[in-house]
């Protein structure tokens, strides 16, 4: 029996399944995968991987990208390029998957969890501001957190449900005391801050394109930034460190976090469908908007004026005081009808994986951990499956 014929005989998902968010493949991602297969052009190097870098540094508005294998590799080499060094500390949402926190591990530096403020839920500026200027000394050549005595060297706001941070003040603290910028625009590809595209905006910027995101190769990464230089040193720590291809010399510690060609030609087929995504995501969040606003104790995301939030996840809050249940019983009474939700991630300043005390306190990110709720929001998303969900939670919570 081969692979094809033993999936065939996996039953499909049943039918009435809404999940949570799954891959929208439609374009010509059967074309430039076969084309891959057709030519041997199937592992770490190819013309799909460098299509796919232009096309990702396009939409960036940067000279450069690097594809990698994931998100969390970008992450990590860009910290790494940004000069971030062991026993370092740098500036992360506490409101976040737990992989940029991980990635400031790898470096051997350590996270400082900035609190989500509580109107777009993203990275809270102010808090960056008052912890830069007056939890932390000026020792003459840096800042350094004046519990731990570490040196501050990066900040690495995560855009979090396809919203942007509001990134102006953060820049302009971090040209103050020239500590690097890292964005991670993973969960914010196409959307735009101030007219600008995420990922641009910082020193660096960081996507994934695993199987939740808005496009997907199955699993990858990009790192996009305006320095050639350090976009080149993000290709040679990616690619093994190799300073001799044909002798196999290194000078220094490098990394296998290539993408494939293979993965990079799916990229290329879904980057051309990005804004066709988008604008699915962003009629799903109206039609989430129009039939829920008026519940007691739901709140919607909100779009900042000065944002185009892809609403990439649709979270809403259930106020537990003001609501007839609370996010968690939703969660159930949902599952049971087999519509698939989820909460957001547990705070990073809670994650017993990680140190939290050089950082200052994160009350909204409890808040916002504990009412939030993603609903189901696949840019192939139905009408009708998405009306099923609707008259569920107004059933709930109406
Ligand atoms: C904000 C954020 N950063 C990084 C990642 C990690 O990306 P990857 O899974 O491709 O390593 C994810 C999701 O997976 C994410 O949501």
């Amino acid at each position: 029996m081969n692979l094809s014929e033993k999936s065939a005989s996996v039953p499909p998902p049943s039918a009435d399944f809404v999940p949570l968010i799954v891959p929208e493949i439609r374009g010509n991602e059967w074309r430039y995968i076969k084309d891959c297969l057709d030519t041997n052009w199937v592992s770490s190097v190819g013309s799909y991987v460098d299509q796919f870098e232009k096309l990702s540094a396009g939409r960036a508005g940067t000279s450069d990208a690097v594809a990698t294998v994931n998100g969390t590799s970008a992450l990590h080499i860009a910290l790494l390029v940004a000069g971030v060094k062991p026993d370092d500390e740098v500036l992360v949402s506490s409101l976040t998957f737990v992989a940029p926190a991980n990635a400031i591990r790898y470096a051997g530096a350590w996270p400082v969890f900035i609190d989500a403020e509580p109107r777009y839920w993203q990275m809270d500026p102010a808090q960056v501001v008052e912890f830069l200027e007056r939890g932390c000394r000026w020792d003459g050549q840096s800042l350094r957190n004046r519990q731990t005595g570490r040196r501050v060297k990066a900040i690495l706001p995560v855009h979090i449900l396809g919203h942007p941070v509001d990134l102006d003040p953060i820049l302009a603290v971090a040209e103050k005391y020239a500590i690097p910028v890292i964005e991670d625009a993973t969960e914010g590809l196409g959307a735009q801050y101030r007219k600008k595209s995420l990922g641009g905006i910082g020193h660096i910027g960081c996507f994934s394109f695993n199987g939740n995101k808005i496009i997907t190769t199955g699993g990858g990464g990009m790192l996009v930034t305006n320095n050639a230089e350090w976009a080149a040193r993000a290709k040679y720590l990616t690619t093994q460190a190799k300073d001799d291809p044909i002798e196999y010399i290194h000078h220094e510690i490098g990394y296998n976090y290539r993408l494939t060609n293979l993965l990079a030609a799916m990229g290329c087929a879904q980057i051309e469908q990005l804004d066709a995504f988008v604008e699915a995501k962003r009629q799903i969040a109206k039609r989430y908007r129009e039939a829920l606003a008026s519940l007691p104790g739901i709140h919607l995301p909100e779009e900042a004026d000065w944002a185009l939030s892809t609403f990439w996840m649709y979270t809403l809050l259930v106020d537990e005081k003001k609501s007839r249940i609370d996010s968690r019983g939703l969660l159930r009474e949902l599952t049971a009808k087999r519509i698939q939700t989820r909460p957001l991630w547990q705070p990073m300043h809670r994650s017993s994986a990680h140190d939290s005390s050089g950082s200052p306190p994160c009350p909204h990110a409890d808040t916002l951990y504990r009412q939030a709720l993603s609903l189901p929001c696949s840019v192939g998303l139905t009408q009708a499956a998405q009306t099923r969900v609707i008259e569920a939670i107004v059933n709930l919570a109406g």
